[in-house]
């Protein structure tokens, strides 16, 4: 066991810092002359071409992979993008067909409300594609289609790699989409995957800070609830960062479309209750900044996330984190490791077992 954790204290800590390794082993053997091509995972463009919509399932960060996802593909392809939760989505009587493309996204391809969302889908004569991590799993040996994600094995309940290399991987499927699709040419494409690989030394940059986060998530450890704020993109990742947190910290927390706010949970809001805000899109930053504004005058203890360059009034944050300035699109990797690093630390600080968490299983094949 100590020596599988390679000097760190817990699996999740080592699974943190595989991130970047592990989006360059997924995305790098996709690329053809810098533009990513699947036909080697066996994924033809006929599949990519031919569908009139797209139908994301899963469940946990799995899912949460599959909002961003949607945030993304929907306005490239201008094809109308859903996701449902596996085990909402299995015993409803869906709207698909031949022409919608199924991404079921599964770290284990084992979950078992996944695996029968896809078992439904294929029934309704609906192309498959799973985004896997585990070879050879039931989803993968089950699906029409796969693409595997490289993460090697995740060991730590909360998922943090498997997240990473999920999103790479729809990154990678939207940009072929949009290349066979004629949405993009050559060269956008190309810019697409260039802006993609910058994403991770960007991540790496924040992971090689993790001690600064130790030290800023320490008023987080006393708090009963917490929320996690955001628009558009960053409210999918919020998503996430919520779930990390009650997952191993135990801490209640919450994600909100920083919009709604104003319809019930700022009244939740007090000097008892952090803050986590992510603002680092440009066409609502300032709208979320807003936000970031009125919880701050109810006393919220305020850890914002944003980009290197972004502007805000001194006294606005009682903690800024900045992630290195890279493309809209793809800030979701340097603030997953912000987010991650924020929970890790903060069930480290409460010590717990950040690998282990009560009641929750790696793996669930039950249903
Ligand atoms: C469990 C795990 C989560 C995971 C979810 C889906 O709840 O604890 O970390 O996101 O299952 O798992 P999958 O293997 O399908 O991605």
């Amino acid at each position: 066991d100590a020596a599988m954790k390679n000097g760190y204290p817990y699996f999740m800590l080592k699974e943190i810092h595989e991130q970047p390794e592990a989006l360059k082993n997924t995305i790098l053997p996709r690329l053809n002359k810098g533009i990513p091509d699947l036909t080697d995972d066996g994924i033809p463009d006929e599949i990519l071409k031919g569908c009139s919509r797209i139908q994301i399932v899963a469940c946990g960060t799995a899912m949460h992979a599959g909002m961003a996802a949607r945030a993304f593909l929907e306005p490239v392809l201008r094809l109308p993008a859903a996701v449902s939760i596996a085990s909402e989505f299995r015993y409803e009587t869906p709207l698909i067909d031949e022409h919608t493309l199924v991404l079921v996204i599964s770290q284990s391809g084992e979950t078992i409300d996944t695996l029968a969302a896809m078992r439904l889908a294929r029934s309704c004569h609906a192309p498959t594609i799973a985004v896997v991590n585990v070879k050879g799993s039931t989803i993968a040996r089950e699906s029409d289609y796969v693409f595997y994600t490289h993460a090697g094995p995740e060991i730590a309940v909360a998922s943090t790699k498997a997240y990473s290399v999920q999103l790479a991987s729809l990154y990678l499927i939207c940009c072929r989409m949009a290349y066979v699709r004629g949405v993009y040419d050559n060269i956008q494409a190309a810019e697409f995957v260039k802006a993609l690989l910058e994403s991770v030394p960007a991540m790496e940059t924040v992971i090689r800070g993790h001690e600064m986060i130790r030290e800023a998530v320490s008023p987080l450890i006393h708090s009963r609830d917490a929320f996690f704020i955001g628009r558009g993109l960053d409210y999918t990742f919020s998503l996430e960062g919520a779930l990390k947190l009650k997952e191993i910290s135990y801490i209640h927390a919450e994600a909100y479309a920083a919009g709604e706010l104003k319809h019930g949970t700022i009244a939740l809001i007090s000097d008892q209750v952090p803050v986590i805000a992510i603002a680092t899109q440009e066409h609502i930053f300032a709208k979320t900044i807003s936000n970031v504004r009125e919880v701050k005058a109810r006393g919220a203890y305020v850890i914002l996330l944003t980009k290197e360059s972004a502007m805000v009034e001194d006294g606005l944050a009682d903690l800024h984190i900045r992630i290195p300035e890279i493309a809209d699109r793809f800030t979701v990797f340097p603030i997953a490791a912000v987010l991650q690093l924020i929970a890790y630390y903060a069930s480290v600080g409460k010590g717990l077992n950040v690998d282990q968490p009560r009641n929750l299983a790696k793996s669930v094949t039950v249903e």
